[in-house]
């Protein structure tokens, strides 16, 4: 079987996994067109290396179906890894081997020609800031370094999808940058689905966010959506402009008013003569809103500070359990 145009880079559909009597997957469907770099995010135990392990033919699902390039997976598992590169959750490398030996190896196994093995073992290794280890023991590499190695024998045979388990795991800051600079990169030609704890990097690098939970898609929309949708609070400090006092109801009432928002409390006043409030919102910023209003009734806006919700805080919500 080999790769079908048109089909997506990825179709799962009703995909449920056991083991024994636990259900780690339960009906998970979702697709991911060519090209798209999608974060797949979901707490501690939610499914996500198993949906990874069953795309990539290491394990059998329990019901569904599972085709990457329109290959189904069980199916014909060789012919669909051809079409994928994977860095695994544990990021398993034989210590022993120089890193130069170590990508030798694994062309042999991704029966990359011989005429073509050595000019693109040199590609992967430059593209992933490998040049000065290439004579090393995998053993004796920093975490990051390993990674990159990890990355490295994803990418050899140029596959169009690139399947990874939390490839910044475990890495400093400066690292996790590199990285994921590397994996921006990598996705401006490829299909790439990434799990991930650290949410920002999502927002930096993938167009779709994909939520899982307890084996369940939750959630399934741009990184943006899912934050614009909830909305958020701002804390806005109004002040008299001539003396003439603030009325509390009068301010409260205005700022009620405005079409984006939807509840408003008190809030602690911090100068003299000024009022302050707490303004919930959900959809629109109400900020140019509240600014002409407040300029309008003859006020002067003292301070204005918005607290949008964030990934962090969607995905919260929608996998906390209680
Ligand atoms: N081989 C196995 N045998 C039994 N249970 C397993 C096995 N592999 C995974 N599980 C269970 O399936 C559930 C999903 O595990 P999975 O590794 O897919 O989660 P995950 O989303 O990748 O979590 P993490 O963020 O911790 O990596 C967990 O409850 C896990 O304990
Ligand atoms: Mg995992």
């Amino acid at each position: 079987m080999s790769a079908t145009s048109g089909a997506p880079m990825i179709e799962v559909r009703d995909l449920t996994k056991n083991y024994g009597s636990f259900t780690a997957l339960q009906g998970l469907t979702f697709q991911v067109p060519k090209g798209q770099v999608v974060g797949f995010l979901g707490p501690n135990g939610a499914g996500k290396s198993t949906t990874m392990k069953i795309l990539t033919g290491y394990a059998g699902q329990t019901s569904g179906s599972a085709a990457v390039a329109g290959i189904d997976v069980q199916a014909d598992p060789v012919a669909a890894r051809q079409n994928i590169g994977y860095l695994t959750e544990s990021n398993p490398l034989y210590e022993e081997m120089m890193v130069k030996e170590y990508l030798d190896f694994i062309a042999e196994i991704r029966k990359i020609p011989t005429d073509r093995k050595s000019v693109r073992i040199k590609e992967v290794v430059e593209r992933c800031g490998l040049g000065n280890m290439i004579g090393k023991d995998i053993g004796h590499l920093s975490k990051g370094y390993r990674q990159r190695v990890g990355l490295a024998q994803a990418i050899l045979h140029d596959p169009d999808l690139l399947i990874l388990d939390e490839p910044t795991s475990g890495l400093d800051p400066n690292q996790i940058v590199e990285i994921r600079n590397l994996i921006r990169e990598i996705g401006e030609e490829k299909t790439v689905i990434m799990s991930t704890h650290i949410l920002s990097e999502v927002q930096n690098t993938a167009s779709r966010v994909l939520i899982i939970n307890e084996g369940k898609l939750v959630a399934d929309d741009s990184p943006e959506n899912l934050t614009h949708e909830e909305g958020g609070t701002l804390y806005v400090v109004v002040a008299p402009k001539n003396g003439t006092p603030l009325e509390h109801n009068m301010v409260e009432r205005m700022l009620t008013g405005l079409p984006e928002v939807s509840q408003v409390n008190a809030h602690e006043i911090t100068d003299e003569g000024a009022l302050g409030f707490k303004v919930r919102y959900s959809g629109e910023d109400p900020r140019r809103s509240v600014f002409e209003s407040v300029v309008k009734e003859n006020m002067v806006l003292l301070e204005m500070r918005r607290h949008h919700v964030s990934l962090e805080d969607t995905f919260r919500k929608l996998t906390s359990n209680d």
